[in-house]
């Protein structure tokens, strides 16, 4: 096949990208969107500063705007995200009330995944938890109020809300297998399986610098994968965008069988979080970069 999203599609994978609902009116924006991505990760819009930013006052304009685009387009949706301490608003951060906070967090992962219960393919349920350079959980009014067992808490929550959509952890620099934050996320992951916490994937969100992917990312994937849950790339950008590397990174993935996607975190350079490093697919302009020709091929097209 010629295009990302249908070449993946020949291994049963999804191709997609961040997707941000003011850009929606950009027609070089959309038409690449529509041609090349068949998933769709919002890069900001379902984030609980945007969906909850007063206390059980939800707001899900700007993300409906995106499913529903998403939908008219067969596009698969990635929810992103339930629980997370950045772009969290600060009537949450201030709760220092466990059973006060223990419901606030159950409310809105319910009240968000009831809203969009049967389109979202798959959630980040829980974002960033872990410490860099740590086997243990970052300080947040989640863990700090809840507890280690904030975690858990969310997954059985998102559950019970919508049975259908695959529940994930999503984190980054959890790529290389040597990295404590690796071992930390990975120890947690082996628990849920083994105690019946449903989780059913782990997001590796694959921000990497000009050096690449680490040597053990195909390892980390399918270490990962042997624990019962499928992995997913979630966020991909490299700076500078060599297509070695982005080529490097994509067969790490087609060569687990349970990597079942890969999502870059922007459409062209200029759409990046990271413009200055240029490390997306599309030039500002629109054109195909060079890495993108390499990420068609390693996915097995062109
Ligand atoms: O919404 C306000 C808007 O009202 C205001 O006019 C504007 C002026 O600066 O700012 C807008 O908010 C910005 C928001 O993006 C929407 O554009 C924030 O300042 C800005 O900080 C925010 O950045 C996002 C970042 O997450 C925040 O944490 C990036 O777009 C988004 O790409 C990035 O995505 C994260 C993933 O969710 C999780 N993993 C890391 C990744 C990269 O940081």
């Amino acid at each position: 096949a010629s295009t990302l999203g249908a070449q993946a599609a020949t291994s049963g994978r999804y191709f997609g990208t961040a997707v941000a609902a003011g850009r929606l009116g950009d027609s070089t924006y959309v038409s690449i969107l529509d041609r090349e991505f068949n998933a769709i990760t919002p890069e900001n819009e379902m984030k609980w500063d945007a969906t909850e930013p007063s206390r059980n006052s939800f707001s899900f304009g700007s993300a409906d705007q995106i499913v529903s685009h998403a939908q008219s387009h067969g596009q698969r949706m990635r929810g992103h995200t339930l629980v997370w301490h950045n772009q969290l608003p600060s009537w949450v951060s201030s709760i220092n009330d466990a059973n006060t906070l223990r419901s606030v967090m159950d409310n809105h992962i319910t009240q968000v995944m009831s809203h969009f219960k049967g389109k979202i393919y798959a959630w980040d349920v829980v974002n960033e938890a872990f410490a860099d350079g740590s086997t243990q959980h970052r300080s947040s009014v989640f863990q700090n109020v809840l507890g280690n067992g904030f975690i858990e808490e969310a997954f059985r929550t998102a559950r019970n809300a919508d049975p259908s959509a695959k529940l994930c952890y999503n984190d980054y620099n959890i790529e290389d297998w040597n990295a404590a934050k690796t071992q930390g996320v990975y120890s947690m992951v082996r628990d849920f399986k083994s105690r019946g916490v449903p989780i059913d994937c782990v997001g590796f969100q694959s921000h990497f610098g000009t050096g690449g992917p680490p040597s053990t990312f195909q390892t980390t994937l399918s270490n990962f994968a042997a624990l019962g849950v499928d992995v997913q790339l979630t966020e991909l950008d490299i700076a500078q965008a060599s297509s070695t590397n982005y080529s490097n990174t994509v067969r790490a993935c087609m060569n687990v069988s349970r990597c079942t996607g890969i999502t870059v975190w922007g459409i062209r350079d200029s759409d990046s979080w990271r413009s200055s490093e240029n490390p997306l697919l599309f030039s500002s302009n629109g054109s195909k970069k060079s890495a993108y020709d390499a990420v068609l091929s390693a996915l097995g097209g062109g």
